[in-house]
């Protein structure tokens, strides 16, 4: 049985104060939420303060982003370890927003996933197709694609410590989801990868989230899909109350 998991990613969002009142906001109630794990992933430089507000705390933290490479002269960049160091759990890998606006790669986004899950970081990794590839029906085609290269090479054990997101691209902000007919196939294509390439143990234990405009007037419908094994959810969990609303529809709906 998978856990629903259900992770916030503030993106570059809030200054100090507010995302560590929004932290403490989340821990406080998230706790009072059973059988849902969490995460927040706040900007990179409030990863310190956030993860000091959610101690003692069922709310784990995640990362945005991190370079492949364990030390040296990478100007701007920060390695697996220094997430760890700070308290991170989670590192989003391969987010819509870093492939198309920053120009990172399945090869790219492949040896960062290496590196977190060798430093002990579980990888959120996101997969999704934009607009022109849904209407074009290349969706099944370009998922298949990331998946190969964006996690190309792991062991079985690693890819159990893999969280998959699918984030079509034009659900992203637009307050357009997939509906659940939609979402759900992609899952359950994802779900036929897993066990195509691994077997029936890794495909049943590796979870899929759902993100894209998810909200607490979509989350029921989405997370009861078969395959949707919980959310990444973008503007909705900058708020404590409508990240966790979504939890509360999922376990209630
Ligand atoms: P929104 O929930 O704002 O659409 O963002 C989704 C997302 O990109 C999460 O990573």
């Amino acid at each position: 049985m998978r856990r629903l998991f259900i992770a916030g990613n503030w993106k570059m969002n809030l200054l100090r104060e507010d995302a560590v009142a929004l932290a403490e906001a989340v821990a406080a109630k998230a706790d009072t939420v059973g059988m849902v794990d969490f995460a927040v992933c706040p900007p990179s430089v409030y990863l310190d303060a956030v993860g000091q507000a959610l101690r003692g705390s069922k709310v784990g933290l995640g990362a945005q982003n991190m370079y492949h490479e364990a030390k040296g002269a990478f100007t701007g960049e920060l390695s697996a370890a220094m997430l760890l160091d700070v308290g991170c759990q989670y590192v989003i890998l391969g987010h819509s927003e870093r492939r198309h606006i920053l120009g990172e790669t399945d090869l790219d986004v492949n040896r960062k996933v290496k590196a977190a899950i060798a430093a002990g970081l579980s990888p959120i990794v996101c997969v999704g197709e934009t607009l022109a590839q849904r209407e074009a029906e290349e969706t099944l085609q370009l998922i298949s694609s990331q998946f190969r290269g964006s996690l190309a090479d792991l062991t079985e054990d690693d890819m159990q410590k893999v969280v998959i997101a699918y984030e079509p691209v034009w659900a992203i902000g637009t307050g357009r989801t997939a509906s659940p007919e939609q979402a759900e196939q992609v899952h359950a294509d994802l779900r036929q990868m897993l066990k195509d390439q691994y077997n029936t143990a890794v495909a049943d234990t590796v979870r899929i989230q759902y993100g894209g405009s998810v909200n607490e007037g979509n989350a029921a419908s989405l997370l009861s899909q078969p395959n949707i094994d919980g959310a990444l959810v973008g503007g909705a969990s900058l708020k404590a109350d409508s990240f966790l609303a979504i939890a509360i529809k999922a376990i209630s709906g």
